[in-house]
């Protein structure tokens, strides 16, 4: 079926004129934006002392000016910038890290022992510092560990593995294996810290983390250990969606395969047809498994990624739709397959971006949508893929959108995707919990909600967590429920890790208990989502 013209004069017109409006408004809202004032000098800590005191070469303090700034903001949400830690810990490598961490376990130890713990951590450990949870990677007063230098990318001489810096970003490692015409299974928008998450490659190979051959760990006692399938093989399991809870992962082993360019874009359309959309969305994932790519699941197609996003500057509503084949026929013009076949190729757009292009130049328009410099909340749930709960999460968007006219600069976004169990069950095995039940198909329900100023900060998060409590009300009242949360998108309060399951999340605590006996990472390790470890006898 041949899509409609994609843009009439009119179209064009509009989309031109509102992309400009969003410029102009943008630039305003940066220059007037609060900018971080130097923080009024605080008396160091002991630990603070001790560790600039170890390593002087790779601490920066708040008496270093601009290049402390730089380094306490350089986050994608704005609001995990403002906490103001002690000091900036940058290893060069693995060993001095290990140094650092001695120290951080010394004064936990001793605090432990005079009762002095605060409840407020020591430290806080930044990769890419992409998370929007505030305080997830970020701390007041304490430590805070940078690992943007252990960026490193290497490729193995045969081509089935690369290895990376923890603190290197996927576009770092795309950029590099684009060159070479080999991929792995990363993240989609190229900005995120690299180590964990959902990738175009998922339906073929798994998810990220069922991918990582194995990691380099920095343990609670300062120990540099490796752990893959033959060394530590609990901790490697434990390490693929366990989270900060065990040790520092300084760098990861990836598998490669030979990969070219992939054919990828974004369709935009009116909110008019959001019904057309949920019908579409729902229909393809609701395919099966067979031969034929134009009635089944494609293995090499990814998305689709379904975002209803409502613009409060402009008073509009919009949707946008990515779609992916990751094994595109060379110099395609034509839609692959799987997707031609689909509803989308015939909803009418006002544009599409949709071409054959290198992995970074995908990852790229990814990032480009979501840059760094507001204020950000991220919230999810799961549900099956069932049309009544799929419009009930359109509803909870559209209640939403009353919320949000009241935050001035702030934008509401719905996103679907597919998730399914059987993308769990390839690679290596993780702790998810997604492998076990049935394989019906899931959908992957989030919010991203963005704007600038901190006095909607508590609104913003109030009607976000809303919306996901109404989508999960009437997901359960139809059975469509599902007790997995994506972790990489949860808000604040929820709780990722009772999602995957009883037993996993035993299985968790008791390799944290193993490699982390003094509860360093739990107690001490601000951010992210805790195991919550009882004073269990240990
Ligand atoms: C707009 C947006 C789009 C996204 N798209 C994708 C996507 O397409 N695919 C995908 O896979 N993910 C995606 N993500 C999720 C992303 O993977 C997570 O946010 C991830 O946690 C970001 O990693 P980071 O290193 O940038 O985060 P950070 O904020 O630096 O860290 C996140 C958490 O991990 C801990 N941590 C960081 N580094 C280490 C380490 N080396 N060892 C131990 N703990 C550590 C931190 O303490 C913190 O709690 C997206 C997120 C957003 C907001
Ligand atoms: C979903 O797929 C199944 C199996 O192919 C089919 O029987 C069913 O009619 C589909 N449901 C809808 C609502 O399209
Ligand atoms: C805010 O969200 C909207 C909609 O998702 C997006 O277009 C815009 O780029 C976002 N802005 C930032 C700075 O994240």
């Amino acid at each position: 079926m041949a899509p409609p013209p994609v843009s009439t004069s009119a179209a064009t017109a509009l989309v031109a004129l509102a992309s400009a409006v969003v410029t102009i408004a943008s630039l305003f809202i940066r220059r007037f934006r609060r900018l971080p004032c130097p923080l009024p000098a605080r008396p160091a800590s002991r630990l603070v002392e001790a560790v600039a005191a170890a390593l002087p070469g790779s601490v920066l303090l708040p008496g270093d000016g601009a290049a402390f700034t730089r380094a306490t903001t350089a986050y994608w949400a704005v609001q995990e910038g403002e906490a103001g830690p002690g000091c900036v810990l940058r290893p060069r490598d693995a060993l001095e890290l290990g140094r650092a961490v001695e120290i951080l376990q010394k004064e936990h130890a001793s605090q432990r022992q005079e009762g002095t713990a605060r409840g407020v951590g020591l430290f806080a450990v930044r990769s890419g510092g992409h998370s929007a949870v505030p305080g997830a990677a970020s701390i007041k007063d304490g430590v805070l560990i940078d690992l943007s230098l252990l960026c490193d990318v290497t490729p193995s001489d045969d081509g089935t593995s690369v290895t990376f810096g923890a603190g290197a970003r996927w576009k770092d490692v795309y950029r590099l294996l684009d060159k070479v015409g080999l991929a792995v299974v990363g993240g989609r928008n190229s900005d995120v810290g690299v180590g964990g998450g959902i990738s175009f490659f998922s339906p073929r190979h798994g998810l990220v983390c069922s991918n990582i051959l194995s990691y380099e760990v920095v343990l609670a006692s300062g120990a540099v250990v490796v752990a893959s399938a033959s060394e530590r093989p609990d901790l490697w399991r434990a390490l693929k969606g366990g989270a900060n809870n065990f040790g520092i992962v300084t760098r990861f082993t990836a598998r490669s395969f030979p990969s070219a360019k992939i054919w990828s874009g974004f369709l935009y359309m009116p909110s008019s047809q959001a019904d057309n959309v949920l019908a579409g969305f729902h229909e393809y994932v609701n395919r099966t498994y067979s031969d034929d790519p134009g009635t089944s699941y494609d293995l090499d197609a990814a998305g689709p990624l379904a975002c209803f996003t409502y613009v409060q500057q402009l008073g509009i509503q919009m949707i946008s739709v990515n779609i992916v084949h990751t094994r595109p026929a060379e110099n395609e013009k034509k839609w692959p397959r799987n997707w031609g076949t689909s509803a989308f190729a015939s909803i009418w757009r006002f544009w599409s971006t949709c071409k054959v292009r290198t992995m970074i130049s995908a990852g790229e328009e990814m990032s480009s949508l979501n840059p760094p410099g507001k204020r950000q909340v991220l919230a999810v749930t799961t549900i099956k893929n069932e049309p009544a709960a799929l419009a009930g999460t359109h509803e909870a968007y559209r209640a939403g959108i009353d919320a949000m006219r009241r935050i001035r600069g702030g934008s509401w976004t719905l996103v679907l995707q597919p998730l399914l169990p059987e993308w769990a069950r390839k690679g290596d095995e993780n702790p998810l919990g997604l492998d076990e039940g049935p394989s019906d198909p899931l959908v992957m329900v989030s919010f991203t909600v963005n704007w600038s100023n901190a006095r909607d900060d508590a609104h913003a998060r109030a009607t976000t967590r809303r919306a996901i409590e109404m989508i999960e009300r009437v997901a359960a009242e139809r059975g469509s429920n599902h007790r997995y949360r994506y972790l990489n998108y949860c808000d604040e309060w929820q709780r990722p890790f009772e999602g995957y399951g009883e037993e996993n999340w035993q299985f968790l605590k008791g390799v944290s208990r193993k490699y982390d006996p003094e509860r360093l990472f739990q107690e001490a390790c601000l951010g992210g989502f805790k195991l919550d470890i009882k004073d269990e006898a240990s």
